[in-house]
């Protein structure tokens, strides 16, 4: 057995985020088209006398260090699964914002997937560790797969979606997370509101063709105009102040703004990767946000690391 194994997992952001009506399991059907960003997430097991977690980086604090963490869960699925005591350390570096709509959580499950089955050998493929990604969260399956990706179902049942080019990203990072359960109430509050939140009130999500035409042809003026997010309104109804932070990302010379997933880390593209750091410079240097990050992407899913 190897001494320890390190895995290396993106953030993600929702470049389309179609949000069906409430299901009866509580769930709501998706569209939602996952692209993986490169803002990463360390995680690295080692066999030990018992599951521990430890974390570090600057959001830390706000994450669980006990088996309720979704990567301490991982582990005890996997380990399940094989017969294997989930007797090891698991070390969480933090790069992706906590709690803020980009995947950290179910990031840290997959990598916590990728590490123990290789520290095990208990050699799981590609479609296994998708099953078990599954269980766990309906964003976990990505976090693996990594690219870009249509999610449909809750978001667990994935195809990849062809990419012509690289597009550059900014990413401003709020004071304090959102919980994507009360995001998704949210939704549905304003849309009882409106008429009504079930699968019959609501239209079936879908694809949005203009968008995956310009991911295809790597049109970053296209992606930014195509961009959408259904659970946006409810993530601003819950944090006015994001509004300010899109205006502000708008004005730096974004050509597209969305709120990231639930929120509340707010995506901006940019047209190159020069006005990606003027746009971070100019967040940074801003009251909107706590900080902003730059990132690239399409990257791959949850990768071991030499
Ligand atoms: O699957 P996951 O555990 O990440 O989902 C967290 C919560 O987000 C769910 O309990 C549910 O409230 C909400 N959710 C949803 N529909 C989805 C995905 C998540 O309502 N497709």
């Amino acid at each position: 057995m190897p001494s320890s194994v390190t895995v290396r997992v993106p953030a993600k952001v929702n470049v389309q985020l179609a949000v069906g009506g409430r299901r009866a399991d509580g769930f709501h059907g998706l569209a939602s088209v996952f692209f993986a960003v490169g803002l990463y997430d360390e995680v690295t097991v080692s066999p030990a006398d018992r599951l521990t977690v430890t974390v570090e980086g600057a959001d830390a604090a706000h994450v669980p260090a006990d088996s309720s963490n979704l990567a301490a869960r991982a582990a005890l699925l996997l380990g399940a699964r094989h017969g294997v005591a989930a007797d090891v350390h698991i070390h969480i570096d933090k790069g992706i914002p906590v709690a803020g709509g980009m995947a950290g959580g179910s990031a840290d499950a997959a990598a916590a997937l990728v590490g123990c089955d290789a520290l095990w050998g208990t050699g799981s493929s590609p479609a296994e560790l998708a099953g078990l990604a599954a269980e766990l969260g309906s964003d976990v399956p990505f976090s693996l797969l990594g690219g870009v990706a249509l999610g449909e179902g809750r978001g667990e049942l994935l195809t990849p979606v062809p990419v012509g080019g690289t597009f550059h990203w900014v990413f401003a990072v709020a004071d304090g997370g959102l919980s994507t359960p009360s995001v998704y109430g949210e939704c549905d509050r304003l849309r009882d509101l409106a008429g009504g939140s079930a699968e019959a009130d609501v239209p079936v999500p879908a694809a949005d063709q203009a968008l995956l035409e310009a991911l295809r042809t790597g049109d970053a003026g296209a992606l930014g105009a195509a961009l959408s997010n259904d659970l946006q309104a409810a993530a601003l109804s819950l944090r006015p102040g994001l509004a300010e932070t899109l205006r502000a990302g708008a004005d730096a010379g974004a050509i597209g703004t969305l709120v990231s997933g639930s929120g509340p880390t707010c995506a901006f593209l940019a047209k190159d990767a020069a006005t990606a750091r003027a746009i971070a410079a100019a967040l940074r240097s801003s009251t909107v946000c706590r900080t902003a990050h730059v990132a690239e992407g399409p990257v791959p899913g949850a990768a071991l690391m030499r």
